[in-house]
């Protein structure tokens, strides 16, 4: 299934994710895809805050890694973007997080995109079309 959306403001941004939230069952991966400052924390930030999470907990590894445990689902928020090969990644434990129950959110996932295609997961795009404009396009894919 496919969806294209598009936002004309931060608040539209914050809409979108709160509908979308509407549909998690709990365990689903999520990729968010586009460029720096395109709205990917805000889409993650607006989930976790309409499933009823309020504090994130920062583990060690925090610029990785924040985990929400006070809402409706778990919800782990991993950011990749410093995360150089799948070594690294596979020691902060990222794979035995993706195994767990819990919505995963995935901000710079290109170097799991080849393994990620083994499971089920959700892709979200995010492109910048002018200052405030973002066309936000959500894709489910089956695991292999
Ligand atoms: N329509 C919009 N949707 C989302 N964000 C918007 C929109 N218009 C403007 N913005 C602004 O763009 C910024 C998005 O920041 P955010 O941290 O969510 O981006 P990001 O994709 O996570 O970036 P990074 O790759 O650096 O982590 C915010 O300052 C937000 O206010
Ligand atoms: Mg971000």
């Amino acid at each position: 299934m496919k969806s294209k959306h598009i936002s004309n403001s931060p608040n539209d941004t914050v809409e979108i994710a709160k509908n979308f939230a509407k549909n998690l069952q709990g365990s689903e991966t999520i990729l968010l895809q586009g460029e720096l400052g395109a709205g990917k924390t805000l889409f993650v930030k607006s989930v976790a805050k309409s499933l009823g999470c309020n504090d994130a907990v920062s583990s060690p590894t925090f610029t990785i890694m924040q985990t929400y445990s006070d809402g409706k689902f778990p919800l782990y928020h991993f950011d990749l973007y410093r995360i150089k090969n799948i070594l690294e990644l596979d020691n902060i434990g990222f794979f035995d997080y993706i195994e767990e129950t819990g919505i995963k959110f995935i901000e710079w996932p290109e170097i799991i995109l080849e393994t990620i295609t083994k499971i089920s997961h959700i892709i979200i795009t995010i492109k910048k079309l002018d200052k405030d404009k973002r066309e936000i396009i959500i894709e489910e894919n089956e695991g292999e």
